[in-house]
């Protein structure tokens, strides 16, 4: 619709213009040169009275507040705007109408996105203290013990003093896991990316948790394709993390006697890594979750299987700046297999930049 100053005012100069004339010619003493006088005075008058109203005072108006929702929305100050309004919105009305409208819209979101902020920030503390608690509550209770004369028996008094030292341990672990995960999640934590031999790096991994793993007599072994290296760019040492992670948790959540195997599979440009285990499976219903921070199975909670519960959190955010997804298949009893791919570096393309 031409809805604009000078449409409104020709239209209404164009009524007046017609209504005067046609008065003046019913009158018998006024002749056709004045009708035509009169038309054109009354006609070019209104016009100009109405185009002046509308464009310096209305629209102009108008306008004004169209631009100021339009630095609102785009965040500007005043000073930086420079009001180019689209051919649309050249109506200040319509445009007026529809940024409201879009602007609301994006409030909206915005205050959806704050409650669900709030949400987490809420879980988050909650969970926070639990997870503080339970350390500091098990070292208070194993001081105050000895406090209380089991100081003077010396074997009481070793055990408690390595059970409360073992407290403060898993207390520091907890400690070092969030400061990771808010620095990473900050993006403070740069990676540092090299290249090298995944198979090395697994076999590393295998060796250092071997003893955790005779413990519940678990056999852990790798399955590759061949003995040939695997190149890739990643940073070593967090995909280390990574990896050990995903073993631990197949070793920690598994039966006695089970298996966890660590599958590599070469594609043409990249190599699949999955971490298989026959333990105890994740529920349907936990599995979408358990990436998130301190979230748990509770069957394995209550078995006081679990760390922190922020070791496939640092997982994902460590694989994601690998630009990797970590994907999951379980079935409960049956067992669960972890998996990412990660982008090969050619041979020739490692030899290369050895030189
Ligand atoms: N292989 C697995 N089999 C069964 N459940 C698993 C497996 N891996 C993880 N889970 C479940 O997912 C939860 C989250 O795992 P995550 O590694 O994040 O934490 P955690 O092992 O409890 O503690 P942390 O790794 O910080 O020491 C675990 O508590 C467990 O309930
Ligand atoms: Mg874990």
């Amino acid at each position: 619709m031409f809805f604009n100053a000078k449409s409104v005012s020709l239209l209404l100069a164009l009524c007046v213009g017609g209504v005067t004339a046609a008065f003046l010619s019913i009158i018998p003493d006024v002749s056709k040169t004045g009708t035509l006088v009169g038309l054109m005075i009354s006609f070019s008058s209104t016009f100009l009275l109405t185009y002046f109203v509308l464009e310096f005072i209305f629209f102009k108006e108008i306008g004004n507040i169209h631009r100021q929702i339009h630095e609102l929305r785009s965040n500007q100050t005043a000073k930086d705007v420079h009001p180019e309004l689209s051919k649309k919105e050249k109506n200040p009305i319509v445009g007026i109408k529809s940024q409201i409208k879009n602007y609301a819209k994006m409030k909206e979101d915005e205050i959806a996105q704050l409650k669900q902020m709030e949400q987490y920030r809420k879980e988050f503390l909650a969970n926070i203290s639990h997870e503080l608690k339970t350390p500091i509550f098990a070292t208070q209770g194993f001081i105050l013990t000895l406090l209380d004369g089991a100081v003077d028996d010396k074997s009481v008094r070793d055990r408690f003093l390595k059970k409360a030292a073992k407290s403060l341990n898993a207390l520091n672990i907890l400690v070092e896991d969030l400061l990771t995960v808010s620095k990473i999640e900050a993006g403070e934590i740069n990676m540092e990316f090299e290249e090298f031999d995944l198979q090395i790096m697994i076999v590393d991994v295998l060796e250092q948790i071997e003893q955790k793993a005779e413990k519940k007599n678990i056999t852990v072994s790798l399955e590759a394709p061949s003995d040939d290296p695997i190149y890739i760019n990643a940073d070593y040492n967090r995909l280390k993390q990574v990896v050990i992670n995903l073993v631990v948790n197949g070793i920690k959540y598994n039966h006695k006697n089970g298996w966890v195997k660590v599958i590599l599979d070469v594609h043409e440009d990249t190599v699949t890594i999955a971490v298989k285990d026959n333990g105890m499976g994740i529920p349907h219903e936990d599995q979408n979750r358990i990436f998130e921070r301190f979230y748990r199975v509770e069957k394995s909670r209550t078995k006081k299987q679990g760390g922190s519960g922020l070791g496939l959190a640092i997982c994902k955010h460590i694989l994601e700046r690998h630009d990797a997804v970590i994907q999951l298949e379980s079935v409960p009893e049956e067992g669960s297999t972890f998996s990412f791919d990660l982008t090969l570096v050619k041979e020739e393309e490692y030899e290369d930049s050895e030189l």
